[in-house]
């Protein structure tokens, strides 16, 4: 049994779609222990109440990230954690955190990475004029929505599409991504080869 802490900042759906697919056994062996928001009043954490999930509130602010993010891990560690998910977490991790729980945390973007790092993802594809985009599920590491790809869906860019309407397909597919992408890291199925997650046969 895997068990999983999920840190959130804001609305927290990809939270939801990780419980909800845990909770439906569409994530096997996997427990959510924990859900951390570092914004006291974040949507999320009134939705993990709702769904029977712990959590509870690290304010980042007068700390320095490396500080914060030792708060986070003994909360973490007390929950016997091994893995951590990423879910509209908006702070960077420090050096230390990553290192600490390296090649256990995962991270979900909404662009295929390498293409649109950063803030406004889906803004940055549409004012670049591309016709193809979506998310990325990814291993964290020390650079910003960089490591190891553990799996990506597109979406096509729709002519006249509006910056909203693009950010609701692709969040519809975020959490089909989320969820499968979690089933095979828990699974332990897979290795990693050069910055790419390969599934093992079986897997
Ligand atoms: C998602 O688009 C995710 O890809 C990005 O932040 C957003 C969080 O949305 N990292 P939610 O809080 O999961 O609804």
């Amino acid at each position: 049994m895997k068990r999983v802490g999920i840190l959130i900042s804001g609305r927290g759906s990809n939270m939801m779609a990780l419980i909800k697919a845990v909770s439906e056994k569409r994530i096997p062996n996997c427990k959510i222990a924990i859900v951390i928001s570092n914004v006291r009043g974040a949507k999320g954490l009134a939705l993990a109440k709702k769904a029977g999930i712990e959590s509870l509130v690290l304010d980042h602010r007068g700390q320095t990230r490396e500080e914060h993010d030792r708060a986070m891990a003994r909360e973490l560690r007390k929950r016997r954690v091994d893995l951590i998910c990423l879910a509209g977490y908006m702070r960077l991790l420090s050096s230390w955190f990553v290192r600490t729980f390296d090649g256990r945390i995962l991270n979900i973007h909404p662009s295929l990475l390498p293409s649109f790092p950063g803030l406004d993802a889906q803004r940055q594809a549409l004012e670049y004029g591309v016709k193809y985009t979506g998310c990325t599920v990814h291993f964290v590491d020390e650079k910003l929505d960089h490591g190891p790809i553990v799996g990506q869906a597109m979406v096509p860019v729709l002519p006249g599409e509006s910056e909203e309407s693009l950010t609701t397909r692709i969040l519809d597919e975020e959490h089909r991504l989320y969820s499968a992408s979690l089933s095979l890291i828990a699974s332990g199925k897979y290795r990693i080869e050069g910055r790419s997650v390969v599934p093992l046969d079986g897997a």
